[in-house]
């Protein structure tokens, strides 16, 4: 069958058929609106594919040279947008096909030797996955550097921090932006080790069980920069694990986002006052001439969402698929490119975003001052005189107390009424009281002292090779 002959019977497997799919049908299973988009890894893979072909003499050298030569040409029209994708020709794999047999012959006929489109797909999608990978692990350092970049200029800065969202110890504004940059660097991780189970070669595998062909697949494996093959024929075609792990990395990496999107939407509150965010990445409103919205933080948030769905739709779809393919896994794709696509875009605006904010030092440390931040200092001030913590504890109560009816902090109660809550409370200590010293108190490694913050940023830079 000739290109043009595949494309007037419409169908790749027609013979065996008395009637033609009803438009509805063809509409329903076609996914070459979407999966055009696996364009160059198709191409490069049935390259790989020749090639081997030709090396085993399953193919003549003549056949692979016009198979490169057709294939030349199909990539210069899909990136000039002349191809005419074709809804009847159902995927990129059997678009592409055609258009290849419709411009060298026989030779483009002999390609699918020992293939099939359910190995086919499986390689083309680890293919493509790959590179959105390599080009996230990048995002993900520019992430992190932007807040490293913040925070190298705020280990000094103090702001309270939260549990249950009340006011509970001092830390710095650079300890809290480093928790994201811990997180981001997990979330890294995490794609280095699903790259490695991402990047095999599931070509050979055929149909489900493997070919009569003497492929060479350790071949096409080096051709296509594949660390292994799969070694399992009905696993190689019907395991989409990668796209399970890439999306758990991807829905977890999001909801980080929109940890890091809630806090700046909060810090820029009136409430809070904490930051400022650059004008281009807020709105005003059409009614509320004062307002200014941070939409690109409240869309990073809200777009967690999709990509957390994307992975139930995921592994929904693989539960309970008897082996090896089924067309249930045309299904993957469209989750996963719009995981890949929203996490892409949404790393690339917050890091842009997070490089760009406006600290207000004096507010953040107006907030700590507010909430008996030191209060844990004092108690441990104590338990440092000697007394068990427990009792300390309740001590501090009673001075916090004292402090909130007269409303001021700790640090501004006068000593001899301090005193009076314990014998032990000298003039020694007013540095534990305030917020500054309570910050260097917390020297413990991980802690939230200048120096330990410093050294966190120094480990963090090395990690990222700068
Ligand atoms: N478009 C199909 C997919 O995405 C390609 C594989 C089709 N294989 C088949 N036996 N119908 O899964």
């Amino acid at each position: 069958m000739s290109g043009n002959q595949l494309d007037k019977k419409s169908q790749a497997w027609s013979a065996l058929f008395s009637e033609p799919m009803s438009e509805l049908v063809k509409r329903y299973t076609a996914s070459v609106n979407f999966d055009k988009r696996l364009w160059r890894a198709d191409i490069d893979g049935s390259l790989a594919h020749a090639e081997m072909l030709a090396t085993q003499g399953i193919i003549g050298a003549q056949d692979l040279a016009d198979i490169q030569r057709g294939m030349a040409q199909i990539r210069a029209e899909i990136e000039s947008g002349e191809f005419a994708w074709k809804l009847e020709l159902e995927d990129v794999h059997l678009n592409i096909e055609a258009r290849l047999t419709q411009l060298v012959g026989d030779a483009g006929k002999r390609l699918h030797t020992g293939r099939s489109r359910n190995d086919q797909v499986a390689t083309d999608v680890r293919l493509w996955l790959r590179g959105e990978v390599d080009a996230i692990a990048a995002l993900l350092g520019d992430m992190q550097r932007a807040l490293l970049g913040v925070a190298e200029q705020h280990a000094d800065t103090v702001m309270p921090g939260f549990t249950h969202l009340q006011v509970a110890q001092p830390v710095s504004f650079a300890h809290h932006l480093l928790a994201y940059v811990e997180m981001f660097a997990r979330d890294a991780e995490r794609l280095v080790d699903l790259r490695q189970r991402l990047n095999r070669l599931p070509l050979g595998a055929a149909a489900l069980a493997g070919t009569s062909y003497p492929l060479d697949r350790d071949l096409v494996a080096r051709l296509l920069g594949f660390e292994g093959v799969c070694e399992n024929s009905l696993d190689a075609v019907s395991d989409r694990d990668f796209a399970l792990e890439f999306s758990s990395f991807a829905a977890i990496t999001m909801v980080h986002v929109s940890r890091l999107a809630e806090e700046l939407v909060l810090w820029m509150s009136q409430n809070f006052g904490f930051i400022d965010l650059a004008d281009r990445y807020c709105t005003g409103s059409s009614i509320m001439p004062q307002k200014r919205n941070p939409d690109v933080a409240e869309l990073a948030r809200g777009k967690s969402g999709r990509v957390v769905g994307h992975l139930m739709g995921l592994i929904t779809l693989m539960k309970g698929q008897p082996l090896a393919y089924n067309k249930d896994n045309q299904e993957d794709k469209e989750p996963l490119f719009d995981s890949v696509d929203t996490v892409s875009d949404t790393l690339r605006i917050m890091a842009e975003m997070v490089a760009g904010i406006v600290v207000k030092k004096e507010a953040m440390e107006r907030a700590a001052l507010k909430g008996y931040a030191t209060a844990t200092d004092l108690a441990d001030y104590l338990a440092h005189k000697g007394l068990p913590f427990r009792d300390a504890h309740e001590i501090v109560a009673h001075a916090v107390k004292l402090g909130l009816q007269r409303g001021i902090d700790l640090a501004d109660l006068p000593l001899e009424e301090l005193k009076a809550f314990h014998p032990s409370i000298e003039a020694d200590v007013l540095p534990a009281l305030t917020l500054r010293g309570s910050l260097e108190a917390r020297k413990v490694r991980g802690g939230t002292a200048p120096v330990q913050v410093r050294a966190q940023i120094a480990r963090h830079r090395s990690r990222l090779g700068d």
